[in-house]
């Protein structure tokens, strides 16, 4: 079943009558004043994270007509229809399961009332795949004669593994330095290069289609600079991660780890893509990852549209870009380790959503992606936080914050917690000040993501959480999200 375009439901008329009324005008401080209990009504908790959305411009009768509008867009049935592997990416006629790369191994849960009782070859086919490449990764661990990998890849064939190994540093028990090319500008490869030992490195060619021509350029000079400082073993020092295999083959590449055209590239790092992390993490932490991954699709699939953390976020970007007609996203991790964290979400996002026709492809009269931008904090706050607290343009914020650190400097963590929840309250507060360019307006919005702990399990929870929460924005909007059309 299609879903139905967000503005062709009952909901859509009522909510632009609800934006007229109340919306327009809506103030958080007095939303505050008149509801003791709104953090307890705007918050939720999902499996390994903790939202607040209490600062949103939102009330009641909104949150309750944007679940309407969900239920009357068949999001319900269209996420159903995914977790069946049904061909939901329809300009492709492709199923979209990058979930089954995260499910638990067939034998331990398959019954007839389970998501995956239709796909237990594919299960079986991912699981093998997966054993495979976890036992590559922990033989080039336990190598000692590797000690550099060099991950070749753009998009989502590198956003999603650099990320995660940046973010995870704290558990890479490997010893191996990882490095990540992705640019067609000669400067990267360079560099690395002239870092690293043609003996002593492992390269992965990783590209979906093995066709992209940044991904191919590099990967070619890389084996011209191996086979130049006289390499000659290329099935030991080269592997490919892709759906691709026969053209691995034919760019001589014998060792290849394969996944499924129903993989999206920027939703790939559960795949044969994650081996860089793999490395980094080993077996058992990459199994951690994608077991937090899927408690996230399990509270997906599984929740009340109103208890359903990513369907609350995805109708939040709905309201704001059509509605209030806010044209971006900041997202602010107050976490060092997850500074690449907004350019993976910016393609997953952006990629995603950044389309203009719906199903038919009919011109969409209405607003879909938003700009997503963000750095972590502290840094952002010395550099385009005045804008969020006192420009002309409303930008709500998506602070991401970690309770417990892994550092020995308590101090520093308190500061770091005492500034996000400072400036969730600043903007939401402002400050009035008879001087004009003293004056803060406030009424700012934002949410509060919040970690226990930065681990595998929780990341991949965090990153779980957007993905869902982009195919509940786009199932509103009626476009493919899982298409990709411009590059072509
Ligand atoms: O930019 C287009 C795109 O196809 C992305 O969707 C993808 O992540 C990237 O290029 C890399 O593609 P591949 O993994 O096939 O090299």
């Amino acid at each position: 079943m299609n879903p139905i375009r967000c503005d062709r439901t009952k909901a859509w008329s009522a909510l632009q009558q609800a934006f007229a009324e109340t919306g327009r005008n809506f103030d958080l401080r007095t939303a505050f004043g008149g509801q003791p209990d709104r953090f307890a009504n705007f918050s939720l908790a999902a499996p390994h994270v903790f939202a607040d959305m209490s600062k949103n411009l939102v009330d009641t009768q909104t949150q309750a007509l944007l679940l309407q509008l969900a239920r009357e867009c068949g999001l319900e049935a269209h996420r159903d229809a995914m977790f069946s592997g049904a061909a939901i990416n329809h300009t492709e006629q492709r199923a979209v399961m990058h979930w089954l790369l995260r499910y638990p191994a067939a034998d331990t849960v398959v019954s007839s009332q389970d998501a995956v009782r239709g796909l237990t070859q594919e299960l079986s086919q991912v699981h093998a795949t997966l054993n495979a490449m976890l036992d590559f990764a922990e033989n080039v661990r336990a190598d000692p004669r590797i000690t550099d990998v060099v991950n070749i890849g753009i998009g989502g064939s590198d956003l999603g593994p650099q990320m995660a190994v940046l973010a995870l540093d704290a558990f890479a028990t490997s010893g191996k330095r990882l490095h990540f090319v992705s640019n067609v500008d000669g400067h990267e490869l360079d560099a690395v290069l002239k870092s690293v030992k043609p003996d002593g490195t492992l390269f992965l060619v990783a590209s979906k289609t093995f066709t992209t021509t940044e991904t191919m350029t590099n990967a070619r000079s890389a084996r011209d600079w191996f086979v130049q400082q006289g390499g000659t073993n290329i099935a030991r020092h080269f592997a490919a991660l892709t759906t691709n295999v026969q053209a691995a083959h034919a760019f001589g590449i014998s060792t290849t780890f394969g996944f499924w055209d129903w993989v999206g590239g920027r939703y790939s790092l559960w795949s044969a893509i994650g081996l860089p992390l793999a490395i980094a993490i080993g077996a058992d932490g990459f199994r951690e990852f994608l077991a937090g991954a899927h408690d996230m699709d399990q509270h997906f699939r599984l929740a009340p549209l109103e208890a359903n953390l990513p369907v609350r976020l995805g109708l939040l970007d709905v309201w704001y870009r059509n509605f209030h007609g806010f044209t971006s996203r900041s997202i602010a991790p107050y976490h060092s380790a997850l500074k690449r964290l907004p350019a993976y979400l910016q393609q997953l996002e952006m990629e995603s959503n950044g389309k203009r026709v719906d199903a038919a492809g009919e011109a969409l009269p209405f607003a879909t992606s938003p700009v997503l931008w963000g750095e972590p904090g502290t840094n952002g706050q010395h550099a385009y936080f005045q804008m969020l607290h006192q420009g002309t343009e409303v930008v709500p914020v998506e602070f991401v914050a970690v309770k417990a650190a892994r550092h020995s400097l308590p101090e520093h963590h308190t500061r770091l917690l005492a500034n996000v929840l400072a400036q969730g309250q600043a903007l939401m507060l402002g400050k009035a000040d008879a001087r004009g360019h003293k004056n803060i307006a406030g009424n700012g919005p934002s949410t509060m993501v919040l970690l226990d702990d930065l681990n595998p399990s929780t990341l991949v929870a965090l990153i779980a959480l957007q993905e869902h929460t982009v195919f509940g924005s786009e199932t509103l909007l009626g476009h493919n999200n899982f298409g990709i059309w411009w590059f072509e």
